[in-house]
């Protein structure tokens, strides 16, 4: 087995190889003065072999690159493993409104017909969504590992999920924590603004509350819950993401909502957050598959 990484694998491929006892090596990325880029596969002649490349932006340029690379291994007759560690599209996973595309059915028929014949990805939105996806499938749940990157940080810890959606990586977090957890539900309008539409209990005051979710993307979300928290007596609030997508702008509306700490997970690259390597999750289900 050989691991490749593309440009945006975030060193991951560096460690699966460490993990796996294999080795690593870079699919080399250039670009056209067009603009178009063009992939090159160095050739090791592994029949066996698992690119690993992050969808995270720019979203549209590194899923080709991801197609182009695991086209030239299929060329080469060899099994493709991609690791796609934050997995673009899995948000719109069906038509919130009339004419709206399926993205993730997609993105998913074009790696498989590119050539990928396992997908490994962690924590993927809905799991569901991933059903489309015609070859076989790792997911990777890496909330406990993210949670044991917490523990003892805080003192008095509260999960909160900011929707029910999170509640099952809420209940691991906080199992791993040893702490209790609730949760609120959510409503998000069509201009992408969040509203809390019911709460379900907890004793806030005087916690050090920390907010699980899958993304963190505008921070919306977060601002929401951190806002309710510290409403019900919170004396901190701080949150964790395993895929810091970080939008535009999100740093700062957790700061201003009075977000003392953001922790998350290498499936993206970030320094703006505290983050804990997901590498050995992943090489794990890489065995089990
Ligand atoms: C949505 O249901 C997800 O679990 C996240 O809550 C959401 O994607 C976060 O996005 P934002 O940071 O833009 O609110």
């Amino acid at each position: 087995m050989m691991v490749l990484g593309c440009s945006a694998s975030n060193g991951i491929e560096a460690d699966l190889a460490r993990e796996l006892g294999t080795e690593a090596a870079k699919v080399e990325t250039t670009r056209f003065p067009d603009g178009e880029i063009k992939v090159m596969v160095p050739d090791t002649g592994d029949n066996d072999v698992v690119v690993v490349q992050s969808t995270c932006a720019p979203q549209e340029k590194n899923i080709i690159e991801l197609l182009f690379a695991a086209d030239v291994l299929r060329g080469r007759k060899a099994r493709v493993t991609a690791v796609v560690p934050y997995l673009a599209y899995a948000r719109q996973n069906k038509s919130f409104r009339p004419g709206e595309a399926v993205s993730v059915d997609v993105v998913l028929e074009m790696m498989h017909a590119a050539g990928i014949d396992r997908l490994v990805t962690v924590n993927p939105h809905k799991v569901d969504a991933l059903s489309r996806f015609k070859g076989a499938l790792g997911l990777v749940d890496s909330e406990k590992r993210l949670a044991g990157s917490i523990k003892g940080r805080l003192r008095n810890p509260l999960v909160f999920a900011p929707d029910h959606g999170s509640l099952d990586m809420a209940r691991n977090a906080a199992a791993t924590l040893g702490c209790s957890y609730t949760y609120i539900d959510k409503r998000r309008d069509a201009d992408g603004s969040v509203s809390i539409t019911g709460t379900h209990g907890g004793d806030f005051k005087g916690k050090d509350v920390i907010i699980f979710d899958d993304i963190i993307s505008t921070g919306g979300t977060i601002v929401q819950a951190a806002g309710f928290a510290y409403g019900e007596g919170a004396a901190s609030v701080s949150a964790a993401g395993i895929h810091l997508v970080m939008a535009d702008g999100a740093m700062e509306r957790l700061r201003s909502a009075g977000i003392e700490k953001v922790f998350g997970t290498n499936t993206i690259p970030c320094d703006k957050a505290e983050i804990v390597n997901v590498s050995p999750d992943i090489a794990e289900c890489i065995r089990r598959l």
